[in-house]
């Protein structure tokens, strides 16, 4: 057997002296023989080397003769290559997409330092994930025989969508078939394929303010012409729709990301008027309507929509993990086939195992029994950290959005809008992550509700222990920035 090593080696020192012209097409390689002898290797080392170069297209060997650089071989130096001005000058080209896309403010992954209670929203706790369970179900899927492994229907599995639809009706009233359920690989995905399959660039595109951020940037991406609409308690000001033809509307009306708001029942009724009657689609982005205390969740627009302008768009993000990536569509059946044919083109498929470890969870009712768990949890986080914003933070503070959802936004009377990075930078110094509500205000502070500082608390990350001391050392934060803002006062009077 030829050392692997060594063919490697032989390889690479013929590839270089090829590769830089030393040696020329046509040119004659030393025997196997004398080359084995040289280097003091075993013949068959020098064949393998021989047969590996000559299926790269490096050398020809020719049976009973010796081999030759391949004559048609192209070395690099040969190979045209512009000068740097050149270069700089005509750069390779992004499509369109591709620079406008690269022009976006997309928020970086956060840093969490370890020991740190961050106030992230979008996070859960690792024990909310029913992981036993989940191993125990994922090991059937996985151990279930199939005729051979090929590849899945781009809708998802149809385990997966038959239970979908009958959990819909049952937890959100949501009647439609199970062919209208595309299975995404989360939110982010059927936003995605929304914006490029219904939004042309220059298109109009309602979006709340503020807003989702990763929603806004897919309609950026992809040229949309954004209007911002302010949203007040009953959600989006149905009041101020433009008169705009055939636009798409984004809205997440059973708990307003991030303020919080529910939307009455009369703006939602205008909101699917203003869609006929503009020959508009809907998105509506039903992110976390699982989380409502107390009361049911309310109806979804999708529920009292009569004219197929409602795409739904349902994420197992908060109810599981995140990390799963896994969510869903529901598209009007005229739709059903783009989306599919989109799917497809996107990455084919969800992953399977794990489509059907959800299907036999919303089965056998532990999918709801779970759900039901992890609200009541959750139901006390947000107690916990409402009865700690009163207790430690200054009376000025006035708390939003805590009917439903996993976070909740505290807006800090006292403090501007432009003491928010002292007080972030003081909060960490604590060892306590906390998240401004500026970056989520397209318009910059022109519509925005509060001429406060303002924060987007997630808790359901914590433990309410955590979230007591994670207020308590918040509050230390603010006076600290109440400080340094009053100093910086008193230092320069004019400003
Ligand atoms: C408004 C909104 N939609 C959707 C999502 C979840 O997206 P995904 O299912 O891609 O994780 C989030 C996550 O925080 C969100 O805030």
């Amino acid at each position: 057997m030829p050392k692997i090593g060594s063919v490697q080696r032989i390889c690479e020192v013929l590839r270089l002296k090829i590769d830089a012209g030393e040696l020329s097409p046509g040119q004659k390689l030393p025997s196997t023989r004398a080359l084995a002898s040289d280097l003091g290797v075993s013949r068959s080392t020098v064949v393998s080397a021989y047969e590996q170069l000559a299926s790269e297209g490096y050398i020809e060997t020719v049976p009973g003769a010796r081999a030759r650089v391949a004559l048609n071989f192209v070395h690099s130096a040969r190979v045209h290559r512009p000068s740097l001005k050149a270069k700089q000058g005509e750069q390779r080209k992004l499509s369109a997409y591709g620079r406008r896309t690269a022009a976006l403010l997309l928020p970086a992954m956060p840093e969490i330092k370890p020991g740190e209670i961050n106030f992230l929203y979008g996070a859960i706790a690792d024990e909310d994930f029913p992981k036993l369970m989940w191993r125990k179900l994922y090991n059937q899927a996985l151990m279930k025989r199939q005729a051979h492994l090929y590849y899945a229907a781009p809708e998802g599995a149809v385990e997966l969508r038959s239970e979908l639809q009958s959990y819909l009706l049952r937890a959100r009233g949501l009647s439609c078939t199970k062919e209208q359920i595309i299975i995404v690989q989360g939110a982010q995905q059927g936003i995605d394929l929304c914006a490029r399959l219904l939004v042309d660039p220059g298109s109009d595109v309602v979006m709340e303010e503020p807003c989702y951020l990763r929603a806004l940037r897919a309609f950026e991406s992809i040229g949309a012409d954004v209007t911002p609409i302010p949203v007040d308690d009953h959600g989006l000001m149905t009041s101020l729709l433009p008169n705009a033809k055939e636009a798409l509307a984004y809205v997440t009306p059973s708990h307003q990301f991030p303020l919080g708001s529910v939307m009455s029942i009369g703006r939602r009724r205008e909101l699917l008027a203003w869609a006929v009657k503009n020959r508009c689609w809907i998105i509506e982005d039903d992110y976390d309507s699982e989380f409502r205390y107390g009361l049911k969740p309310t109806q979804t627009l999708h529920s009292l929509d009569v004219d197929g302008s409602v795409i739904y768009i349902g994420t197992f993000s908060k109810t599981l993990s995140p990390q799963l990536r896994l969510g869903y569509l529901v598209v009007p059946p005229d739709l059903v086939k783009v989306f599919r044919q989109a799917k497809q083109l996107t990455d084919r498929h969800a992953p399977c195992p794990e489509q059907l470890v959800i299907a036999s969870l919303i089965q056998s009712g532990a999918y709801e029994r779970h759900i039901r768990r992890v609200r009541r949890a959750n139901e006390s986080k947000r107690t916990a950290l409402i009865e700690a914003i009163h207790r430690f933070l200054p009376k000025q503070v006035l708390i939003e959005g805590t009917a439903s959802g996993l976070h909740i936004v505290v807006w800090l009377e006292d403090l501007q809008i432009d003491h928010e990075p002292t007080l972030i930078a003081c909060a960490r110094a604590l060892g306590v992550g906390i998240w401004s509500i500026t970056p989520l205000y397209s318009t910059g502070n022109k519509l925005r509700r509060k001429k406060c500082a303002g924060l987007v608390m997630g808790y359901a990350g914590l433990t309410a222990t955590e979230i007591i001391n994670g207020v308590e050392r918040l509050a230390k934060a603010v006076q600290q920035t109440h400080t340094r803002a009053v100093g910086n006062k008193v230092s320069n009077p004019r400003r």
